[in-house]
């Protein structure tokens, strides 16, 4: 959690691997009070910083397998540590598929990083803009339906989806219908939080609290939650 003295305290996704030893970035949409605020910060400037709270991904107990990155727009910022992490120890993992849309070519996340993993031969990449742009020749459309273009092999796969709630949702019903099973399917959430340590009630669904239990959780586990949320 990051906290601008005088306006606020936000979540973020730490965007960096944890193969970056000297420091951490988190990547920030400008949205509102706090945002917009740490858009103004200078270098020198101080702010607060707790935690890392919640859970994590699993990026060991998925050693071996293939994996499937799913994002959309700044959803892109947790998928980012992992993928950096992944390709960091690219020999532990099976194929890699990164595919992530963005509304428009300006409104792609981490650009100059996804020109740089199209160059390797080991990952593929699979960008997709909502509308048609002069210029552009990859896909043309939402995340969800291209994915349903690519149609990765459930076998032996993980599939990991971050971005907005209804990306989200129609991504998760593609991924069942190409054949993955629930607990073959991960995301996470980012339900409003307030205090980040299972105390305040701000954030659970169920039983369960996104800040403390989460914010990672595979579809086996929200599904019967749906409700709730
Ligand atoms: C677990 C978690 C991880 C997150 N990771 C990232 C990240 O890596 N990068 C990033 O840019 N953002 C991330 N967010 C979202 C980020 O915390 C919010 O954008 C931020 O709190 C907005 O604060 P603000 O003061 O700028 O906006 P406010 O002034 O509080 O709100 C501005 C507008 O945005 C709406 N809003 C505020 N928060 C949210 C939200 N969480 N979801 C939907 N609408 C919201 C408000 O209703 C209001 O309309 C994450 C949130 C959670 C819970
Ligand atoms: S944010 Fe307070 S309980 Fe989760």
């Amino acid at each position: 959690m990051v906290s601008h003295f005088g306006f606020g305290e936000c979540f973020f996704a730490i965007s960096s691997a944890p193969t970056k030893k000297e420091y951490i970035e988190v990547s920030v949409m400008k949205l509102g009070k706090v945002t917009s605020a740490l858009h103004e910060c200078e270098i020198g400037d101080t702010l607060g910083v707790r935690g890392p709270y919640g859970n994590n991904f699993d990026v060991k107990g998925w050693e071996g397998k293939n994996l499937v990155f799913i994002g959309g727009g700044i959803g892109q910022a947790p998928l980012r540590s992992l993928i950096n992490y992944v390709v960091d120890n690219r020999k532990n993992y099976g194929k890699i598929d990164v595919i992530y849309g963005a509304r428009s070519t300006n409104d792609i996340c981490f650009k100059p990083e996804f020109e740089e993993l199209e160059k390797r031969k080991d990952v593929n990449v699979h960008l997709s803009i909502d509308k048609e742009e002069k210029g552009w020749k990859k896909f043309v459309g939402f995340v969800p339906d291209n994915l349903l273009k690519i149609k990765p092999s459930p076998k032996n796969t993980i599939a990991i989806t971050c971005g907005p709630p209804i990306m989200i949702k129609f991504v998760i019903q593609n991924l069942l219908k190409i054949g993955f099973s629930e607990d073959q399917i991960f995301t996470t959430l980012e339900m409003r939080m307030k205090c980040g340590i299972g105390k305040c009630g701000r954030c659970n669904i169920g039983n369960l609290y996104v800040c403390k239990d989460g914010p990672v959780f595979s579809y086996d586990q929200l599904k019967n939650l749906k409700g709730e949320m």
